[in-house]
């Protein structure tokens, strides 16, 4: 089996944000399955909008894809209005679920309690859990990004079903992605905080994933705009098995 220079097989996750209907996600995995069946050596996940997310569960079991959801309340359940918990995610039968996205931390109020609150939670009720952390392009121009990260790793506690996600805040849908000496650099520092998997997102396309994934501290990555294209999502997991 290919690994990762840590040794572990590498992960490529595809978040979909706020993309695909349901008739949408279930031509898009019909397409996926075929493709990412005889792919040794890496493990593939996708993470739809919550809509999908029963429909995408019937349609991977037995299949090599987890599902994850993008996003989970801390509360078993109680007066939070649009919110969605473990136990409702659990029923459905869902693997996981990203936490701490930047786009929740900047569009949706999310601190770094909120966070560590909501992936406590997952853990507990035996969800997977994928914890973004990353420094915003001020942060990185003021030499800020080690004092970001340590603070948004310090409130994370390792654990076996925690990956990382570094995905630096102004890599993700600019086509900027980090050099891999700037993203290797951040996860050996991140691994020196905590013993966890770290994904890299940001920007990975079919160019770039073999590169990063080949990196010794990157195990595998966290993709947006190239998952949602059956292709290229494809080609990045057959890149990541080679890594
Ligand atoms: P991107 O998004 O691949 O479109 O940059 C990554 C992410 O936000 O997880």
């Amino acid at each position: 089996m290919s690994s990762t220079g840590t040794g572990r097989t590498p992960f490529i996750a595809g978040n979909w944000k706020m993309n695909k209907t349901v008739s949408e996600a279930e031509e898009f995995i019909a397409a996926l399955l075929p493709r990412v069946s005889s792919v040794q050596g890496v493990d593939v996940a996708v993470c739809p909008p919550y809509l999908d997310l029963q429909a995408m569960v019937d349609s991977t079991r037995g299949s090599r894809v987890q599902v994850y959801a993008q996003n989970m309340h801390h509360a078993a359940d109680g007066a939070f209005t649009g919110e969605v918990s473990a136990p409702m995610l659990r029923e459905l039968g869902v693997y996981g679920t990203i936490v701490g996205h930047s786009e929740r931390r900047q569009y949706f109020g999310e601190t770094d309690e909120t966070v560590a609150r909501r992936t406590e939670a997952a853990l507990e009720h035996g969800l997977h859990v994928v914890a973004c952390v990353g420094e915003t392009e001020a942060e990185r121009e003021a030499g800020q990004t080690e004092d970001v990260l340590r603070r948004q790793v310090s409130v994370l506690s390792a654990d076996d079903s925690m990956v990382i996600a570094y995905e630096p805040v102004w890599a993700i849908g600019t086509g900027k992605t980090a050099t891999p000496e700037i993203a290797q650099e951040a996860h050996a520092f991140i691994k020196s905080l905590i013993d966890a998997p770290v994904l890299y997102g940001g920007s990975v396309n079919l160019e770039n994933a073999a590169e990063l994934c080949a990196l010794p501290d990157i195990d595998g990555a966290l993709v947006g705009g190239a998952s949602l294209h059956v292709e290229s999502f494809a080609a990045i997991c057959r890149a990541a098995s080679h890594s």
